[in-house]
């Protein structure tokens, strides 16, 4: 058993509690390598942000849960030598079952998801409880969804996504004693969030997504006041990389994210945690591309990694400062 706390992470439940008084939500990056892991740590610590490092079922199977557990414990001592010590939260991002939580758990994760969400009701109650009563035994904090996004989770594509019902939060929240709840409000996972068809066009051409179910989010809150909110599949999608990416020989089809204003204008609700992936995958991509098609000699990895790297930096600086409101609040 290894607990967080000697690794020198937090739980969420301070850092949430001051974002939702605060108006502002604290980022949760997934991370499946060192690069990524720096980059994160790096623009947090530059923006001064609280930040929440999150690992995948995916990322487990790519990178092994103790090096990424230990990576975490080397995010705090690289945060402490670049000046300056952020809450980092080690978190399990979809947990699919209670045993992965509890893996999880014992292994010095602070945080961890249990996503029942595909599940009937009753089911997803059940082993949500579960995993709060495992996890608040060693004081690591649980977060639950209701509502199922569109897009790809985890290699599972969601056939039927839909919004979470309002009338379901208090019972969910008081039975299984979740620390927070991911909702389903008209984010979707992944890089290809909206047809066309669910897009319309500005003037100059230029998709433009369905706008948040604000009205949604406005009846949760009003039925669990102060209580944290998650929104999953919140990247932007920036169009820049997307260029850049089929530019150097990509051909990634058109699409668009969520926009920036509206995760701002959620940010300053009890939306306190959201979460990007896709962005960062993008932004390594665009740059890596552009490397290698500029520098066809170059087989040096820390030469191509580099420039990806300063971008993803530059990325979640971005993030922190002009979108989730969290800089300068750790
Ligand atoms: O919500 C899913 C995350 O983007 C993780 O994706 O399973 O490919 O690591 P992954
Ligand atoms: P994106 O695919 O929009 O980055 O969402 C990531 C996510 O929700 C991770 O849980
Ligand atoms: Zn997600």
């Amino acid at each position: 058993m290894t607990s967080y706390k000697d690794l020198g992470l937090v739980n969420t439940r301070d850092m949430f509690a001051k974002a939702v008084k605060g108006g502002y939500a604290i980022p949760a990056y997934n991370f499946n390598n060192m690069e990524q892991m720096q980059a994160i740590i790096m623009a947090c610590v530059e923006t001064k942000s609280p930040v929440i490092l999150q690992v995948s079922k995916g990322a487990r199977d790519y990178a092994n849960m103790n090096l990424l557990r230990n990576m975490a414990k080397g995010a705090t001592e690289y945060a402490h030598e670049l000046g300056y010590d952020i809450p980092i939260v080690l978190h399990l991002d979809h947990g699919d079952s209670f045993e992965t939580c509890k893996e999880c758990i014992d292994n010095g994760f602070s945080s961890v998801m249990i996503d029942g969400s595909a599940l009937p009701y009753d089911q997803n109650v059940a082993v949500t409880k579960k995993v709060v009563e495992y996890a608040h035994k060693f004081d690591v904090t649980v977060e639950g969804e209701l509502g199922v996004l569109a897009g790809i989770e985890d290699d599972v594509q969601a056939e039927t996504s839909h919004y979470t019902q309002p009338s379901e939060v208090i019972d969910f929240v008081s039975k299984t004693g979740v620390d927070s709840l991911a909702i389903s409000i008209g984010t979707s996972h992944g890089a290809f969030k909206f047809t066309a068809e669910q897009c319309t066009r500005n003037a100059d051409g230029i998709l433009v997504p369905p706008p948040l179910r604000f009205d949604i989010l406005k009846e949760i809150e009003k039925k669990l006041p102060g209580f944290p909110i998650v929104l999953h599949g919140s990247s932007s999608v920036p169009q820049e990389y997307v260029k850049i990416i089929n530019q150097y020989g990509g051909k990634l089809k058109d699409s668009v994210g969520i926009p920036e204003e509206q995760l701002r204008e959620a940010s300053k609700s009890a939306v306190c945690k959201i979460n990007i992936d896709s962005d960062g995958r993008l932004a390594m991509t665009a740059m890596i591309r552009k490397y290698l098609t500029e520098h066809p000699d170059v087989f040096d990895p820390r030469k191509y990694l580099a420039p990806a790297r300063e971008a993803l930096k530059q990325m979640y600086m971005h993030k922190n400062i002009d979108v989730l409101g969290s800089a300068g609040k750790a």
